[in-house]
């Protein structure tokens, strides 16, 4: 495949839910994709994950069992981050955290030196920021923020650092295209607007519950019947990550500089005792049955 987006190859670092979805989405559009994570259990969650959702498209008839397979054998899932080197694009989708982001983003571009894009998937976290971690590669790095799941959310927000140059932004424009997604921008402010606006009502959820407003099941359907929300914000931050909402909080507070985006203490202790949600199987709620 060769459009005016350049890319042929996709490497994927990070193979959670995120991730994983971005990897799927990547083959299924006719991408070879390379997904590369540190932990070799999460990358066989990611495959099993795989397999699953592309059975369950054939059997939808979203696809035919050939066009499955030939998505299947685009990826490949990897555990050395060499094998990346002959991606025309890193998208990034680690943990929400600045200092273990910039730690990956400094060793990528002092191995791939040549015109790959370096994308990051953060939630909140600001790209100038993190384009200090690359050198003299931050003008071909950029935000590609995808939203969860992946395979169903049309959206990815589109974010400039202050040196990305346009030809990284037209590209990542026309991949987005090539991906079946809606590409959006928005400036480089913490939270940008997706989580500016998200993730303070999912924090005040927590608030509602804490002080025993409501139970979170009611909290929850109040805003599914009243608002004609999909999911009420506990289920929804369940279905994020616990973590992962209070690392975007704590990202807020710090770069909108006000203690209104303070973590709920509620949610904190939820991460403390391990309960992220979804992906421990439990978090509001339980989900281990
Ligand atoms: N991967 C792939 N497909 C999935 C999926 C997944 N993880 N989860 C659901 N789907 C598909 C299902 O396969 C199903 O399609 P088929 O029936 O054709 O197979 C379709 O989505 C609907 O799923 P369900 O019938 O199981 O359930 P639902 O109707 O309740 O929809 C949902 C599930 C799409 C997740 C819906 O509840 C929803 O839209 N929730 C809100 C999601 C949302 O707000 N996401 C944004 C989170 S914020 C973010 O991403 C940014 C950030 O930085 C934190
Ligand atoms: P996740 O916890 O599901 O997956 C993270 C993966 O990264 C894990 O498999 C972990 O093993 C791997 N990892 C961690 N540190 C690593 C490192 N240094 N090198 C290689 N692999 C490493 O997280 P997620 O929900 O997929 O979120 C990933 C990123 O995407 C975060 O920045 C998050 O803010 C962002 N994001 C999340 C959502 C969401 O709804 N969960 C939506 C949009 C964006």
């Amino acid at each position: 495949m060769s459009t005016d987006h350049g890319i042929n190859t996709i490497g994927v670092i990070g193979s959670g839910q995120m991730g994983g979805g971005i990897a799927q989405v990547g083959a299924v559009s006719g991408f070879s994709v390379v997904v590369f994570d540190q932990s070799t259990d999460a990358l066989a969650k990611c495959q099993a994950l795989h397999d699953k959702l592309l059975a369950r498209a054939v059997e939808k008839e979203r696809m035919t069992a050939d066009e499955a397979t030939a998505a299947k054998d685009r990826m490949t899932y990897v555990s050395d981050l060499n094998y990346l080197s002959d991606s025309d694009i890193v998208i990034e989708a680690i943990i929400e955290n600045a200092d273990i982001k910039k730690d990956l983003f400094s060793k990528l571009a002092e191995k791939f030196t040549g015109n790959q894009i370096i994308a990051s998937n953060t939630s909140s976290i600001s790209i100038t920021d993190l384009a200090t971690s690359v050198g003299d590669a931050a003008d071909r790095f950029i935000g590609m923020h995808f939203f969860n799941p992946v395979p169903v959310m049309k959206l990815v927000e589109v974010i400039n650092g202050l040196a990305t140059r346009q030809e990284t932004t037209d590209r990542v424009l026309a991949l987005s295209t090539a991906m079946g997604k809606v590409a959006v921008p928005a400036n480089d402010r913490a939270g940008f607007v997706s989580n500016r606006i998200l993730m303070p009502m999912i924090n005040e959820a927590f608030y509602t519950w804490m002080e025993g407003v409501a139970q979170p099941e009611h909290i929850d359907e109040i805003m599914k019947l009243g608002m004609a929300h999909p999911m009420g914000p506990l289920r929804l931050a369940d279905f994020i990550g616990l973590d992962t909402c209070e690392h975007i909080m704590e990202v807020l507070a710090e770069g909108l500089n006000n203690p209104r985006y303070r973590a709920c203490p509620l949610l904190k202790q939820l991460v403390t005792a391990g309960r992220l949600g979804n992906k421990t199987g439990h978090g509001v709620f339980d989900y281990s049955k």
